[in-house]
């Protein structure tokens, strides 16, 4: 039977209102998008925990507002100060570290994870939501390109279910309803012909590989369409945001990468596609606002209103579609060929960037140094053995990392910061 099947079993549509929700992430972009459509419809849920990195100001407002027992933060520096916010009278539960997460993850009391801190950071805290059996709406996309198949297998043991938030697998899992998965005797299913993932193209769409080499982070990080938080952004500008999704879809629909398609869909209005092999193709349409998909993994199967403006087809732009330009965006091309090399590549693509986009951000690498540095990631990283576990995929990561840095520590100098603005 096909991995999609497994992750959503029969009982995916059990879960009682109101749900106990735990938010891993939540004073980051998704966090707060979550919160909004909690906010609206307090009847459904009851939140238990809230967790997030540094942003303590942020966290003690949601915090005070919403008074879950349990709180979570990076270190102790953040957790005085969220501390020392906090009303008079209101005293959770304060974790702190790393580990924190993974406590808020499994937490007794909680029965639907929203897994939306960004990174690789999000991978030990998923896996620990799949340990414990929870109903995941998985937003930290990182998780499943770092360790797919511990996350896979660990939901096939516990019961645990994913929902997917990412938009364009919310949109293909919306696609699928009423597909019933026939298969072959190999398991392959025999009518499902690919998926078709849609990409905005980023704030560069279109520009030339001489514009690219002096955008600066400003540019990278205003896309014309979603508004993210600063990796996603760098990622979508990159086309490596598409490079993870397809990891991601892989893991998530059980088909290889060849049956997984990108298309520039400028207009982010379209957000994937399912092509039968009857030749239609199902498709999912509605405004660019993550508050659709969120709302849809938090209370599923049931629909509710979000008190936004809806898609008017007639008014819309015209919707175009092009294949993606993989010689000036690399990146998709490279996560494409991590995922066929080996289960243990996509942990080097994947920290790689995380490290190159953060040192984009700060000004000391160009754009174009990006997808450089992963792929000299990819051609150092030996694969690791197919039954490895999360300790020896976290060693690779910290591995890649500290290489990655150490390259561009031992490079001449390059020009710091690039100039050009709009
Ligand atoms: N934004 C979108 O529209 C979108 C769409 C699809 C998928 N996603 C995925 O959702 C995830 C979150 O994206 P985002 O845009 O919401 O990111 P974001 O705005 O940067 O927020 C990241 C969240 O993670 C927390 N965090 C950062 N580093 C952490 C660490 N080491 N340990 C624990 N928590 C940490 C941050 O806490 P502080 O801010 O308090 O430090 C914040 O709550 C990513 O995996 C992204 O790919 C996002």
């Amino acid at each position: 039977m096909k991995t999609y099947i497994s992750l959503w079993p029969a009982h995916a549509a059990e879960l009682p209102f109101p749900r106990n929700l735990a938010i891993l992430g939540s004073t980051g972009s998704i966090g707060v998008s979550a919160l909004s459509v909690v906010a609206r419809h307090p009847d459904l849920f009851r939140v238990v925990a809230l967790a997030g990195g540094r942003n303590a100001r942020r966290l003690a407002e949601q915090a005070t507002a919403l008074r879950p027992g349990v709180l979570a933060v990076l270190d102790a520096a953040t957790a005085a100060e969220l501390k020392a916010l906090l009303p008079v009278g209101y005293h959770p539960e304060i974790l702190v570290g790393p580990t924190a997460f993974e406590t808020v993850a499994a937490l007794p009391g909680a029965d639907l994870v929203l897994s939306a801190i960004v990174g690789a950071a999000g991978f030990l805290p998923t896996l620990a939501a799949a340990r414990a059996g929870k109903r995941i709406a998985l937003a930290n996309k990182e998780s499943l390109v770092l360790g797919g198949r511990l996350i896979r297998a660990a939901c096939r043991a516990s019961g645990a279910v994913i929902l997917p938030v990412d938009s364009e697998h919310n949109a293909i899992f919306q696609a699928l309803a009423g597909h019933d998965g026939a298969h072959d005797d190999t398991g392959n299913d025999t009518e499902l012909a690919k998926l078709l993932l849609t990409a905005s193209g980023g704030p560069f769409h279109g520009r030339d590989a001489a514009f690219l080499a002096a955008v600066t982070p400003a540019q990278a990080l205003s896309h014309p369409n979603w508004s993210m938080g600063p990796k996603i952004s760098v990622d979508s500008a990159t086309l490596m945001n598409k490079g993870l999704e397809v990891i991601e879809a892989c893991h998530l629909f059980g088909l290889p990468v060849a049956q997984v398609e990108v298309l520039v869909h400028p207009q982010s209005i379209v957000h994937s596609l399912v092509e039968y092999v009857d030749g239609s193709q199902l498709a999912h349409l509605g405004l660019p606002d993550m508050r659709i998909p969120i709302a849809h993994c938090l209370c599923y199967p049931k629909r509710v209103s979000l008190g936004m403006p809806r898609l008017n087809l007639a008014s819309a732009a015209s919707l175009t579609f092009e294949a993606p330009d993989e010689t000036l965006f690399p990146c998709l091309g490279l996560a494409k060929a991590a995922y066929g090399a080996s289960h243990s590549h996509p942990v080097a693509l994947n920290a790689a960037n995380e490290v190159a986009v953060d040192l984009f951000l700060q000004g000391r690498i160009g754009f174009l140094d990006i997808p450089r540095l992963i792929e000299a990631a990819l051609a150092r990283h030996t694969a690791l053995p197919e039954n490895c576990g999360a300790a020896e995929l976290l060693a690779a990561d910290a591995a890649t990392r500290r290489e990655t840095l150490a390259s561009v520590s031992n490079e001449t100098t390059r020009p710091a910061q690039p100039t050009r603005e709009e």
